[in-house]
């Protein structure tokens, strides 16, 4: 290859006009767009966002649509690396029906904080979980011969002043919790790409950081693919290069197209050595020909494949569901003639959905709303998968009527009258901006009040982004957490409701009760006024976010350090059975070891357990922190027994050693807790940890 087809390679466009300058008219509407070179039958690369489903704009893709995938807490929510990787492989295959060869999913950052304003596009807080659930989503898109990237490589774990945050955190910390997850999803799914983040850490911007990129990643873990920058994050030619970085994307986003003829220029005087354009080239050819992007397409789905897709989502919302409350067993709804009204959260329409560029135009299309903010940053769009109409099929004895919940005192009327009611709150989110609190937006609290006031077997289903709290609890017979379900959200509503599928999710946040109990119950460097565009405020200075307050105790680690209990536990979800364990072993030797146990299915409808495997590991500061170290997953029958096992990943009962540069156990005593959350633990057994170094 000559130099200037290697440097092709290095930097490419944001697939849509920006400021006047667009891609090539062959590009697809999309993310991003790398020319190919014929000369070398090299591809062109074709990039789209696809984290929940193909993301199709409409103003850039328009009369596409395609399967949108509930959530990704929902998905989380199921604790299944089974059903993680078979949504994977929907929106890899959907991604390259459409012609497109590299998706940007994978969101892999921690959710450090309840209010993240991209927390619906990520895993969990614990970094165990998100490894595994988002390396088997990888592994799923790259099974269609499409690259996956998995990002936003690091500490992107808020949005508020994304681009001017300083991650601040010693590498401790940050090895055993946001690297750790990076760690085992990479390993897991082998994403051909990674994308770096915005965000500084500890002082360098993300994709300059040669210890992240260069140290870290290609170094200990021997990462053979290629680290593309985020849209518009690359601010240097030289130092980006030299610390790592292979790819400038979006470059109209970027001050100057910094791999472009800076790049050329820094070759040809020397500034940087030619192996280094050569190594850039080799990465990005390497995943291209790895996972087979550039073999003659495997043509169009049918369309069947759709529906087999749609069935999909429906089963990821219903299995990702978790049930939070359900007093005296008011769920799931008895079929049969009574009066039941469903009120608020646009019942009637759909299904609220997260904005920003995951946003997918969903099968059946989106509804725009009228709810605020109209304008920047909303409009608010709902998937067009009501539950109403879903519920009159599911239940057709009973009598189902909608109030819109505008009016508080109107719907508790409705409520009044009615044997049954079903209110939806919604919380919206969007890329690039937290959640405000940790309030219902636009007085839900107080309609919930209203409303539960008015008839105490008030059922609220949650439509949220993230935690939320819920002043009215004590007085709601249930509350069912659907996160953001989907394009089929309605039907997998009703099923859930009436018992057709019995919720089978677990809660992969922490549901604070208070601001208070947060590492930062402020968000640094929060707006006051979110509704103005990012472009029309004058730039904030860089300020610091100190990660150093919780350092790897993210989530459940530091309310377990801190001992103070939260609203809902990591972990926490209830069933409409009831579930036993016994026979705790443990067996294996040296750093492999495993637990094997029993669990029974007590009650009389089938349902799904996810039994937990805890251990509080002293760290020396006498305050242990207990740490996720395995689940089971399993759907019983009423009767059924099952027997599980876990695998104890070593790196789970170490510490990072910073002067071994490795992972290590310290000799000692600990217990493990076979628990149904993070706070409740219902076996236990002792077990020696022998010293040991574990090998890189
Ligand atoms: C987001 C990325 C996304 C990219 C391309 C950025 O603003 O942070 O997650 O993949 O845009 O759309």
């Amino acid at each position: 290859m000559s130099l200037d087809e290697k440097l092709a390679l290095l930097h490419g466009f944001v697939a849509m006009p920006v400021g006047g300058v667009g891609p090539p008219p062959q590009a697809l509407g999309g993310a991003g767009y790398i020319p190919g070179n014929p000369r070398l039958h090299l591809p062109a690369l074709y990039e789209t966002d696809a984290g929940l489903g193909v993301a199709n704009p409409d103003d850039i893709r328009p009369h596409d649509q395609a399967t949108a995938l509930p959530s990704g807490l929902a998905l989380a929510s199921t604790f299944d690396a089974g059903l993680n990787r078979r949504a994977g492989a929907m929106v890899g295959r959907e991604a390259a029906s459409r012609g497109f060869n590299i998706v940007l999913g994978g969101g892999s950052d921690l959710i450090r904080d309840p209010r993240s304003g991209r927390s619906f596009e990520y895993v969990s807080e614990d970094p165990l979980l998100t490894g595994l659930l988002s390396g088997a989503q990888i592994a799923g898109v790259q099974s269609n011969d499409v690259i996956s990237t998995i990002k936003h490589f690091a500490l992107n774990d808020q949005e508020s002043g994304v681009f001017d945050m300083d991650a601040r955190i010693g590498e401790r910390a940050m090895r055993e919790s946001d690297l750790l997850a990076f760690e085992i999803a990479i390993e897991t799914g082998r994403p051909g790409a990674v994308m770096c983040a915005y965000n500084l850490v500890n002082g360098t911007p993300a994709c300059q950081d040669g210890f992240l990129l260069e140290r870290v990643l290609k170094h200990d873990w021997h990462y053979p693919g290629f680290v593309m920058s985020d849209w518009g994050a690359v601010h240097s030619t030289v130092p980006a290069v030299l610390a790592g970085l292979d790819q400038e994307s979006g470059e109209q986003y970027d001050k100057q197209i910094f791999f472009g003829a800076p790049l050329k220029r820094a070759v040809l005087d020397h500034r940087l050595p030619l192996w280094r354009i050569d190594e850039m080239a080799r990465r990005i050819l390497r995943s291209e020909i790895a996972l087979g992007v550039g073999d003659p397409p495997r043509g169009t789905e049918p369309a069947a494949g759709v529906r087999s897709d749609l069935a999909l989502a429906r089963m990821a919302a219903t299995q990702g569901a978790v049930l939070l409350r359900n007093r005296n067993e008011v769920l799931p709804i008895r079929p049969g003639a009574q009066r039941i009204v469903l009120i608020g959260g646009h019942a009637d329409g759909g299904v609220i959905t997260g904005g920003g560029s995951p946003q997918v135009t969903p099968v059946g299309g989106l509804l725009r709303t009228a709810d605020p903010p109209r304008n920047y940053p909303g409009p608010v769009f709902y998937d067009r998968s009501a539950p109403l109409p879903a519920l009159r099929a599911a239940d057709p004895g009973a009598t189902i009527s909608y109030d819109d919940g505008r009016d508080p005192a109107r719907a508790a009327l409705s409520a009044g009258v009615a044997d049954l009611a079903i209110v939806f709150a919604t919380q919206w989110s969007i890329e690039g901006l937290d959640q405000p609190s940790l309030s219902l937006p636009d007085r839900q609290d107080a309609l919930i009040e209203a409303v539960a006031r008015a008839n105490p077997r008030t059922i609220v289903v949650l439509e949220t982004a993230g935690p939320v709290s819920m002043p009215w609890l004590d007085r709601v017979g249930a509350v069912l957490e659907v996160w953001y379900p989907g394009n089929e959200g309605g039907p997998a509503i009703a099923d859930l409701l009436t018992g057709r599928v019995g919720p089978g999710g677990r809660l992969p946040v922490t549901f604070p009760r208070s601001l208070a109990q947060l590492p930062r119950p402020v968000i640094p460097g929060q707006r006051s006024h979110p509704t103005v565009p990012l472009t029309e405020i004058p730039k904030p200075a860089p300020f610091d976010v100190d990660y150093a307050i919780e350092g790897a105790d993210v989530g459940y680690r530091w309310f377990s350090r801190q001992k103070i209990a939260p609203l809902f536990p990591f972990g926490f979800g209830l069933s409409y059975t009831r579930f036993s364990l016994s026979n705790l072993r443990l067996t294996g030797s040296g750093t492999r070891r495993t637990v094997t146990f029993d669990v029974r299915n007590n009650g009389a409808r089938p349902g799904r357990d996810i039994p937990q495997l805890y251990a509080d590991l002293p760290d020396g500061s006498g305050h242990p922190a207990r740490r996720l170290l395995g689940w089971a997953n399993a759907l019983l029958a009423p009767g059924q027994t099952a027997h599980l096992r876990i695998d104890i990943d070593p790196r789970l009962l170490a510490r990072y050693d910073l002067t071994e540069h490795g992972w290590r156990i310290d000799a000692g005593p600990i217990t493990l807790l076979l628990a149904e959350n993070a706070t409740r633990p219902l076996l236990k057994a002792d077990m020696v940890l022998v010293g040991a170094t574990l090998p890189p």
